[in-house]
């Protein structure tokens, strides 16, 4: 969740801090800090809210030295506060923190006599390290006694005063990469994004290394050990650079629009990557396949499950994560499990991925950041390629996962022998069709702006669908609330007189996706049912499916899409929810790509 950066070189480091800090807000947006080391002395600034707050003070009063760290903030252990914001900072160390330290109680028991500043967990880290710093330690004897203290998830940048050259990264259970800039200068990251502008290559630490960056050399220390490890530099690649709205008034419909060309470089780099996983398994001996992952991610292995079971034959278990790892799942031999996530850095599928990986179960993951935690842990990994997602609700990231999620049903079915020859060319014919598809349905931009009014001024809603279409209808309800903060709820159509039928009145507006197929008829008798009670229907359907209402066309609002295979109408529908979501957002005035208590990366459990 929340965003760290830390620099160490021979200049000013407060602005530079600052840009990485805006680079990763999309982390966490809280509030913010920065702390820097001058003349043995720490200068710190920060601010509640938006880090434009914290822009605001720093260019009114700019923090000197050419060490310092920052820290942009996702909420967890107490509130939004400028006094809980981090750098926190103590007699001899100043500190920023991503994570959760899960017995922070028990040490804040245990430091009698010592004034807490904040209700964070974090600052107990620094009286921890204060505490052995006063009994005589150095700082390295410091944090490897912390080490053995901590319990929970955590990456951390400190500072120490008596060692102003000394920058130190501790990385568990969250990322933490290094970058090499010029001039010797180093930099110190929970996304490579931060500083990507400034570095060729990094280093990605593993999973409870600690570093120390000190005058241009990085050296790495493995877990709660004093000796030292190497670890690769790699390139960064020049995607992370480019970070622009390209004109779009928010990232979030940049993002929508540039879905199109999302779907076709998916969808080739499926065709390179495709090999790797379908001949690293034997898929006519894989008895089942479990997928987990979160939120959005979670809806896509949702959609999945449809594919795999109807097209490959295949049984599917979908789980969340968080509700996975905790449930002892049985995992049989001869399973497979399928880890769908943009970040890679999502804390409960990582830990998921930890705990089906012990078992000897094989782990495929879908990521879309390749240097992501889960793309590094997993044994194969697929890759979504849909750039950078920044707009905080997930859009262009969901569309690429059903793009390879198709493609990938289509090569397994076709190797259990479940399709034919033909039919599985006619399935990557319709693949090869859907960007063109989905360019169409996005001309429904224009016409959807006039229906956010009603939307607008509405309190809930309920989103319908059937068969594939019920995991977009859970999507497309999760947008909206996630950007409107209007109350939402999606619904298999055929659950609805199993309860929910008993919240419509003439003010509840109920969005129906239903495109021409055999579930047609079932989900026309749903509309009917509403419309008896008085709701307010908008229907998506197509052409055919616009013909077969008769009458009850002049009772609903209706929007046409394009015909779609019945295959892929998960990926043409989820084009309007979006829509919908953004520009119901965009009449209520709301924070579209920042979201209230949202961050774009979950990285505490
Ligand atoms: C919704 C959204 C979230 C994420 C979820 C998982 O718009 O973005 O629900 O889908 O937090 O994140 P990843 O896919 O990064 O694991």
């Amino acid at each position: 969740m929340c965003g760290i950066i830390g620099i160490n070189g021979a200049t000013e480091v407060c602005f530079d801090l600052l840009s990485g800090l805006k680079r990763l807000e999309y982390r966490g947006y809280d509030s913010a800090g920065i702390v820097t080391l001058y003349n043995g002395s720490f200068s710190r600034q920060r601010a509640q809210g938006k880090l434009v707050n914290l822009e605001r003070k720093l260019k009114e009063c700019p923090v000197p030295g050419n060490v310092g760290i920052g820290h942009t903030r996702w909420a967890t252990h107490g509130a939004p506060t400028e006094l809980n914001a981090h750098p926190h900072q103590g007699k001899h160390v100043a500190l920023v923190h991503n994570g959760i330290i899960e017995n922070h109680a028990e040490l804040r028991a245990n430091l009698k006599d010592v004034p807490f500043e904040s209700e964070t967990d974090s600052e107990v880290i620094v009286h921890l390290l204060d505490a052995y710093l006063d009994k005589g330690c150095d700082w390295g004897e410091a944090i490897h006694a912390l080490l053995q203290d901590l319990k929970g998830a955590y990456a951390l940048a400190i500072l120490f005063k008596e060692w102003p050259d000394v920058l130190v990264g501790v990385c568990s259970g969250s990322p933490l990469v290094v970058g090499y800039g010029t001039e010797e200068r180093l930099f110190l990251a929970s996304d490579v994004v931060a500083f990507a502008p400034s570095c060729a290559e990094a280093t990605y630490l593993e999973e409870g290394d600690w570093v120390e960056l000190n005058k241009g050399q990085v050296t790495i220390h493995p877990k709660k050990a004093l000796s030292t490890v190497t670890r690769p530099r790699v390139p960064i690649s020049r995607d992370q650079e480019c970070i622009t709205k390209e004109g779009y008034q928010h990232f979030m419909l940049k993002e929508i629009m540039e879905q199109p060309t999302v779907l076709d470089r998916a969808l080739k780099m499926y065709r390179t990557q495709d090999c790797q996983i379908t001949k690293k398994y034997d898929w006519k001996q894989i008895s089942s396949l479990s997928i987990i992952a979160c939120g959005t991610s979670f809806y896509a292995g949702c959609v999945a499950k449809y594919w795999f079971e109807k097209i490959g034959r295949l049984p599917v278990s979908v789980d969340i994560a968080s509700e996975f790892r905790y449930r002892d799942p049985t995992l049989l031999p001869g399973s497979c499990a399928l880890f769908i996530s943009q970040s890679g850095e999502t804390a409960d599928t990582i830990a998921a991925l930890r705990f089906v990986k012990q078992k000897g179960i094989p782990c495929i993951g879908l990521v879309n950041v390749p240097e992501s935690s889960i793309a590094r842990e997993a044994d194969s990994i697929l890759q979504t390629q849909a750039g950078i997602e920044v707009g905080v609700a997930s859009t262009k990231a969901f569309i690429a996962q059903l793009a390879i999620l198709s493609a990938l049903v289509v090569e397994i079915a076709s190797l259990r022998g479940t399709i034919p020859h033909e039919e599985k060319a006619s399935l990557q014919q319709d693949l090869m069709a859907i960007s063109g598809l989905v360019t169409e349905t996005l001309k429904l931009s224009i016409p959807l702006q006039t229906l956010a009014p009603r939307f607008g001024q509405s309190k809930t809603a309920l989103y319908l669908g059937r068969g594939s279409l019920y995991p977009i209808a859970l999507e497309g309800a999760l947008k909206l609330k996630e950007i409107s903060y209007i109350h939402a709820e999606g619904y298999a159509a055929g659950e609805l007189k199993h309860g929910p039928i008993a919240l419509i009145d003439d003010k509840m507006l109920i969005i129906v996706l239903a495109p021409y197929n055999d579930l047609f008829e079932k989900i026309l008798s749903n509309v009917q049912e509403v419309l008896a009670r008085k709701g307010q229907v908008v229907f998506f359907t197509d052409t055919h499916g616009m013909r077969a209402l008769g009458q009850l066309e002049s009772q609903i609002t209706v929007y046409i899409l394009p015909a779609v295979s019945p295959f892929l109408v998960p990926i043409v529908y989820t084009i309007p929810m979006q829509l919908l979501a953004y520009y119901v957002a965009t009449f209520k005035g709301a924070d579209i790509d920042q979201p209230r208590n949202l961050a774009k990366s979950v990285t505490v459990e």
